[in-house]
């Protein structure tokens, strides 16, 4: 199993001024909580609990001062600058002590995921040991993204990065599961036109070794987009809704770390104490008490 995940979340934001003038557009609230619940509850879900931060030097104190050295969700978390955006590789080659030459999930910091059976999903991914796999999602507007090209026989032939052309509307999502060898491969990569090294260059690696896997997410899993100011309104109205008609929350760490048996209802007691104030605390206090909860945690807790 995988233990190990990086979140991606740097970068400048530039779409989204004035709003990522002075705060990290990760750091954003999609709702009720900071983006970076979302991705980072992805990767706890799947089973890692060694989670490398990759973030702007600007940036790094308020992440660390949100999420701290994650040792109250059970987790271990490290922080890494990346200093220019020079392209998604590159957490690759920042992160290559702390991946240890060990198989990893990357996820990046303004995705948004929600969906029936992901859970399940990311715990099967994540046992992968050699070889790579990249999730593909139709959207109505390929241009924006890394593109499949597939053949007759609906084989992944290439990933385009952003073409004029689309070759596919199935895209790539910021969702990545990469072998020991994906530092390596990073490093030996140049940067394309737009001036950065670029993700579908580290995939084709794979690809062309007959080693990609590709997982296909159905229409009945949200991939939510944040890039525009649009996107970042509405993801937030999906996440109201759902909570609203459910009664449980999306992405909220806490409540990930006690299902997944990373801490105990004592521990989620105590964050909801500390913060009685707010009804996403009290949520956190009610779970604790929920023996139907308690009971479907798992046996090794
Ligand atoms: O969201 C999925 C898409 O993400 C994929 O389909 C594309 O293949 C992939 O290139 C990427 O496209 P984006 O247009 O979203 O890439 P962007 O440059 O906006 O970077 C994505 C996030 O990663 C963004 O929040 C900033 C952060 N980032 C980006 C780069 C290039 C970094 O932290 N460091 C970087 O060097």
């Amino acid at each position: 199993m995988t233990r190990r995940g990086i979140i991606l979340a740097g970068g400048a934001g530039t779409r989204l001024h004035p709003l990522t003038l002075a705060v990290s557009k990760q750091l954003l609230p999609v709702y009720d909580k900071p983006m970076i619940y979302y991705p980072l509850s992805v990767l706890m879900l799947a089973g890692a609990r060694k989670i490398l931060i990759i973030t702007t030097p600007e940036d790094r104190p308020a992440f660390q001062r949100l999420l701290g050295d994650g040792a109250g969700l059970g987790l271990e978390l490290s922080y890494i600058e990346q200093f220019k955006p020079n392209g998604l590789p590159e957490a690759y080659v920042l992160g290559e002590d702390f991946l240890a030459g060990e198989p990893s999930l990357m996820v990046l910091g303004d995705n948004i995921f929600f969906g029936h059976l992901f859970a399940q999903t990311l715990q099967k991914v994540a046992r992968q040991k050699r070889g790579a796999t990249v999730f593909g999602y139709q959207v109505s507007d390929p241009e924006r993204y890394g593109v499949m090209e597939f053949d007759a026989a609906g084989r992944v032939v290439g990933i385009a990065e952003k073409p004029k052309k689309p070759k596919s509307h199935i895209v790539v999502t910021g969702l990545y599961v990469f072998d020991g060898r994906a530092s390596e491969f990073a490093r030996t990569l140049k940067p394309s036109a737009r001036g950065e090294t670029e993700i579908t260059h580290l995939i084709q690696r794979y690809l062309d070794a007959g080693e990609l896997e590709v997982e296909r997410m159905g229409r009945g899993l949200a991939w939510l987009d944040t890039g525009t100011h649009d996107s970042m309104v509405q993801a937030s109205e999906f996440v109201r809704a759902i909570e609203a008609r459910q009664g449980l929350k999306i992405g909220c760490v806490e409540e990930v770390a006690y299902r997944m048996g990373y801490i105990e209802a004592a521990e989620l007691r105590e964050l909801a104490a500390a913060r009685p104030n707010s009804p996403y605390y009290r949520y956190l206090g009610d779970l604790a008490d929920d023996p139907e909860a308690a009971a479907a945690r798992p046996a090794s807790a």
